[in-house]
């Protein structure tokens, strides 16, 4: 059996009325482009969209970075972005930050996630996709699902996960090439901790199962000012989970999502929000968030991929949901003030940098007073 390839590519090529969700009009040519043009190109695939995000997953046998994959997705972003200016949608093409396609879509500003599988008998997975937030934001649910018996009792349970992960983190501060670290646990845990705390540097990229060697997690790093080299719009991750048997079951992925965990973003991506998991198609509202997160649950034969279930859509994250949107009221009554506003270097804008400059000016400094 050869092996197949899981690939999302995902970008906000625009939306209606600001940054909330994209036209069903602009999601029809999406999709109509990937069926006319996928020829035997690709096995399967399913398109959909979280707040403004579009996001293309396709099964095929081509593995990952493949020229062909990341063209027939560029090129169904590009022929969308044609319908969002017709249709004056906001952001049109935004994500799109490259005029001509050269290989893949790596730098080029759409999101990828991407894993070359040995598939199993039953390959369930999962396919994150979050918004108005950035990839840091999956840091800590996969630290705690990926080395946590609090919330994987498999730790504790089954000696196929008790063997435990290796966790690929990239430093994705450094812009010159990939700068990546692979980090074992369970004895090297707190050597991950200490990393995964600073969710704007370190980023995990991919976890790999240390009993069967299979890859478990791809998540994407791109951050898109580090291509523009300026701030153009948050980064909103995209995951690939594989689930149960050598992995974590689907429902100890999901535990830590109880949190509600404050990360980058929200507003004018430049704020602290809680990470809301939400059903899919969900679109964006208070203070141009809360940050928000949807899981789509698949499995996998032979390619072709099964109608997916909607993870969130549970009365148990109804209860979630009013939790966070609590912790999301909380820390806006502190408006503008120190942990509700996100540090200088994650500002979405410049203008504030601006502000200072001149304002430096008027400041005196008092002479001493003897
Ligand atoms: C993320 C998102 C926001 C915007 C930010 C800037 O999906 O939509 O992070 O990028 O609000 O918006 P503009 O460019 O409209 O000022
Ligand atoms: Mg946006
Ligand atoms: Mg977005």
């Amino acid at each position: 059996m050869a092996k197949i390839t899981l690939s999302i590519i995902k970008a906000d090529i625009g939306s209606i009325g600001g940054h909330i969700k994209p036209s069903q009009r602009l999601l029809q040519v999406v999709e109509n482009y990937i069926k006319e043009k996928r020829g035997n190109l690709i096995i399967d695939s399913y398109i959909g969209h979280t707040g403004d995000d579009i996001a293309i997953l396709t099964t095929h046998k081509k593995g990952v970075l493949n020229e062909k994959i990341h063209k027939l997705c560029w090129n169904a972003f590009i022929t969308g972005t044609d319908m969002a200016k017709k249709q004056g949608l906001y952001g049109a093409g935004q994500d799109l930050l490259k005029e001509t396609f050269s290989g893949n879509v790596k730098g080029m500003g759409p999101a990828i996630a991407e894993m070359e599988i040995e598939e199993r008998a039953a390959e369930p997975f999962l396919m994150f996709v979050a918004d108005k937030t950035d990839p840091g934001a999956y840091n800590l649910p996969l630290y705690l699902a990926f080395t946590d018996p609090m919330y994987t009792p498999g730790f504790i349970l089954s000696p196929q996960i008790r063997k435990g992960f290796k966790f690929r983190i990239m430093d994705v501060s450094y812009t010159q090439a990939d700068k990546v670290i692979e980090l074992n646990s369970p004895e090297e845990i707190y050597d991950i901790a200490a990393l995964l705390r600073d969710n704007e540097r370190f980023v995990v990229e991919g976890i790999w199962s240390r009993d069967s060697g299979e890859q478990a997690v791809s998540v994407s790093t791109t951050r898109l000012h580090n291509i523009a080299g300026k701030y153009v719009g948050k980064d909103d991750p995209v995951m690939l989970v594989r689930t149960q048997k050598d992995f974590p079951a689907t429902g100890e992925i999901l535990s830590p999502y109880t949190i509600g965990h404050y990360v980058a973003g929200f507003m004018r991506g430049s704020h602290s929000g809680p990470l809301m998991p939400v059903k899919i198609n969900s679109s964006i509202s208070f203070f141009d968030g809360p940050p928000v997160v949807s899981c789509l649950a698949f499995c996998l034969k032979d390619g072709k991929l099964t109608e997916p279930v909607d993870t969130f859509d549970h009365p148990y994250w109804d209860y979630v949901r009013n939790n966070v949107s609590r912790k999301a009221e909380e820390i806006r009554r502190q408006g503008f003030s120190g942990a509700a506003m996100l540090p200088m270097s994650e500002l979405e804008y410049t203008g504030v940098m601006e502000t200072l400059k001149e304002l430096e000016k008027r400041f005196i400094i008092r002479k001493k007073q003897s």
